[in-house]
Order: C-alpha cells, then structure tokens, then sequence
C-alpha cells in the first residue's frame, strides 16, 4: 500500500502508541512475574529453614559436631566428632572387631582438645572467663592439654600458661612455643610438693590477679579489677583474668567425654559394641565415655590399660592405690615410672572416681609392649601413634582374648607418634632406658 506522507507520519504515531501500550503491559506483566517468584522462592526458603530448624530441634543433642558437607565456622569447630577406624591388622589377627576413635584428627592433635574447649566454654558460660580481655588460662600438664588449650586460646581470644614436667618429650615443649603458649618446665615432684606442676599452675593463676573468685565447685580464677572496677560490672568484665583450668578435678574433662565422645561412638556403632578400653591420666576419658557407653548397652565391659608404675591397675583390680615401682626405688621418672606419657597416675582424681564404679577390669601393659605394639601398627596399618594409644591397642588384644568371636571392641586413639619423636620413638632413647624394641611381642601376644 501506498500512502502520502502525513498520513504515514499518522499511521507511524499510532503504531507507535499501540507498541508503547503494548510494551508497557508486556513489561508490567514482566515485573509481576519476577515479584511474584521472587517472593514465593524466598517464602519457600523461609519454609524450607523454618522446617530443618524444627528437624534439628528434634535431633538427639550433639554438643561438638562437624558436617563435612559444611563451611566450619572456626578452628573449635575441628574439635569431635573424630572417625572410628577398623584396625585392620588386629581385628583379622584376633576375628573381632577392634575399632580405634581417631582422636589423633582433633586439630590440637589429641584427645584433650575436646577438653579444653568443654572446659573453656563451661567457664564463659558461668562468666568466669572473657575472650579477647588478656585473660590466661593455666595450667599443669604432661603437655596434651596444654597444647589443647593453647589451640583453643588462641582461636577463642585467650592466652596461655602451661607448666610441665621436665622430663616429657621435648616436642610437646616445641608446639606449645608455636602455639604462643608460656612454658614453664619444673622438676618432676609428688603431688604434695608445692612445685608439683598442677599445685604450681594453680598458684600462678591466684598470682595473675589480685582478687580470686573461687566458685562453689572450687574453681579458680583471679581478676586483675582493681577495686573500683570491681563495683563496675562493664570494667569487671573487662579485666583480664587468670584461670586454673585444673583438668584432674575439673567436671566439665567428664563431661566433655559422657556428652561428646561416647554419644559419638554410640552413633557410630548403631550401639552395637561389647567393650571399651582406655587408659586413664585424668580420668576423665575412661569415666566419661565408658558411663556414656555403660548406659546405653550395660553388657559393655570398661577396661582399664594402666601402664607401668601407675597405681590405677590395682585401685581397679584389689581396691588399693599401689604402684610396686613406688617400694622399690627403681623409679625413672617421678611422676609415674614409665615412658608412656599421657596416663597411669599415683593418685585418685574426681575424673577418675566419677567412673571408677564402671571399669570392670585392668591390665598392665609394660613399656616393652607398648613399644612393640607402635611398631606393629605402623608396619601393618600405617598408623603413627603415641604410646598411650599403643598401650589400649595391647589391652584390646587382651580383652579379645576372653570376648566371644566377632565381639567389637572400641578404643581411643588418642595422639600421634609426631609427639613423642624424642622419647617413645627414638631407638636411641629407648636404647639408653634399656627398653628392647621386640615387634614379634605382638604376634606372640595373638597367638598367646
Ligand atoms: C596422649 C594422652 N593420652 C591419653 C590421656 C588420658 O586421658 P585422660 O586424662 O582423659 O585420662 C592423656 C591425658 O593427658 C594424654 O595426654
């Protein structure tokens, strides 16, 4: 069609209009569209939250869990909810199951970082203690829950004082250094010695302040407030603290074990195990996690692995607190005479009698077996464990013994051979101490 100009320019114009109207409406619809989904996809995320909220609401408790399918918010969040791994070598050898709690994992490195982070959050909770104020946690130690500590320190806002013995690996002593950690090392002494290392930490935690707050449960802690700023609740709080984290008689080392690691191996299980073995240093995990598993499955048997010059072993067996080393002079090391560092222990501590009624038996395991055990483990499972781990390992052989075919039986794996390079794990070390390293004790031991 042909048309004259104006009346192009017209048809143009109205065209023009009709597409505007056209494109406004198209556009407009556009944007309800959009509103509308958007909306309803952020009702559905409401939804979707308000229900896993609920959901989790009803999942038993987990006090310390990690999702690896998750973002972990902060290093404290690595402490638990550790693998439990089949040994293989024993469990074939021995036709049971001997499953190992992979505390070794924790990101401390040992089983104590469940401690210090229970013991520290505990603490917070009651207002004992406040991150980021300069405040120092103390405490005596073999050197496990001093690195523990100072791990969760640093990531929670704390500083840390740790006083050890003077004859533990000089590894321990090494990490604590990196980890920023004050060090004092004193002379090895019995517990009634003001310089032994747990009377020593609690000493330096009253002299941090100038005022203690001494709760009901005896748990120490000085302020360093002056007195105005004591009437002062927000200066109060401000003010750096010192606090004795007192591991042997503290309650939340048990609870860290009854609420985190036994639920953990229950789960992990499906419930199905017939024995627990353990050494005890505090107590606090063979008290914790063996009520934990004695409650759900009375059948568990608690076993005790006590090394050598611990009295424990005969406080389980007779009813006595006796370490025949203790008569003898033929003592090593003070403390306790052994190189397994980490448990056996000459004294009753509240972590060890909160579960004492549940340990149904002990064995002795001499430094010699625990050497050959490391050994062993290392050549057959390609595990690198401490000597308190290579001492539950030779008790389970033990309890294996006297369980019926197929019985499973869980213990903790509780450090890394890295820590104990200078003493356990050197021949030379060893050698010095008269301590043969005999691998063909395990396989005499199975066949036994
Ligand atoms: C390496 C290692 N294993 C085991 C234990 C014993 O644990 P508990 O103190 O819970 O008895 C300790 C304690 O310090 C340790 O350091």
């Amino acid at each position: 069609m042909w048309f004259r100009l104006p009346d192009l320019q017209g048809h143009l114009d109205r065209l023009t209009d009709r597409l505007t109207q056209r494109t406004r409406g198209l556009l407009l619809g556009l944007a309800i569209g959009v509103t509308l989904s958007l909306s309803s996809n952020q009702l559905a995320g409401f939804w979707q939250a308000y229900r896993r909220n609920k959901a989790a609401q009803k999942l038993p408790k987990r006090p310390i869990e990690l999702r690896s399918d998750e973002i972990v918010p902060s290093t404290v969040g690595l402490i638990g909810n550790t693998p439990l791994v089949r040994i293989n070598s024993l469990s074939d050898a021995l036709g049971v199951e001997v499953l190992g709690k992979c505390e070794f994992l924790n990101p401390g490195g040992s089983v104590k970082d469940r401690v210090a982070l229970r013991i520290i959050e505990d603490a917070e909770a009651h207002g004992y203690l406040r991150p980021h104020t300069g405040s120092v946690l103390f405490e005596g130690t073999v050197g496990s829950t001093g690195i523990s500590l100072a791990t969760v320190g640093k990531a929670k806002g704390y500083e840390s004082h740790i006083i050890m013995p003077d004859d533990v690996a000089i590894d321990k002593v090494l990490v604590l250094e990196r980890l920023g950690a004050t060090v004092e090392r004193v002379r090895p002494a019995s517990i009634i010695d003001e310089n032994q290392f747990v009377n020593m930490a609690r000493r330096r935690a009253h002299e941090f302040g100038t005022v203690d707050i001494v709760s009901d449960d005896d748990e120490l802690v000085s302020t360093q407030a002056s007195k105005k700023e004591m009437r002062s609740r927000r200066s109060f709080d401000a003010a750096p603290r010192g606090f004795f984290a007192d591991q042997f008689e503290n309650e939340s080392n048990f609870m860290a074990h009854y609420e985190g690691t036994g639920p953990e191996i229950i789960r992990q299980t499906g419930g199905r195990y017939d024995a627990f073995v353990s050494g005890a240093g505090t107590g606090g995990t063979i008290s914790g996690t063996g009520r934990a598993l004695k409650a759900s499955n009375a059948k568990c048997k608690v076993i005790l692995a006590d090394p050598e010059g611990s009295g424990l072993f005969n406080r389980v067996k007779y009813g006595v607190m006796f370490a025949p080393q203790e008569s003898e002079g033929t003592k090593r090391r003070h403390q306790v005479d052994t190189i397994v560092e980490g448990i056996g222990i000459n004294r009753l501590t509240k972590n060890f009698e909160a579960g004492e009624r549940i340990i149904d038996d002990a064995y002795r395991i001499s430094d010699t077996e625990a050497v050959a055990m490391s050994r062993y483990i290392v050549a057959h499972d390609g595990l690198f464990l401490g000597s308190s781990s290579a001492c539950n390992l030779i008790a389970c052989i033990r309890v294996a013994k006297r369980l019926p075919k197929g019985s499973r039986i869980v213990t903790i794996l509780c450090d890394s051979g890295a820590r104990h390079q200078s003493k356990f794990w050197s021949e030379e070390y060893l050698d010095k101490h008269g301590i043969k390293v005999d691998v063909g004790i395990v396989d005499r031991l199975i066949k036994e």
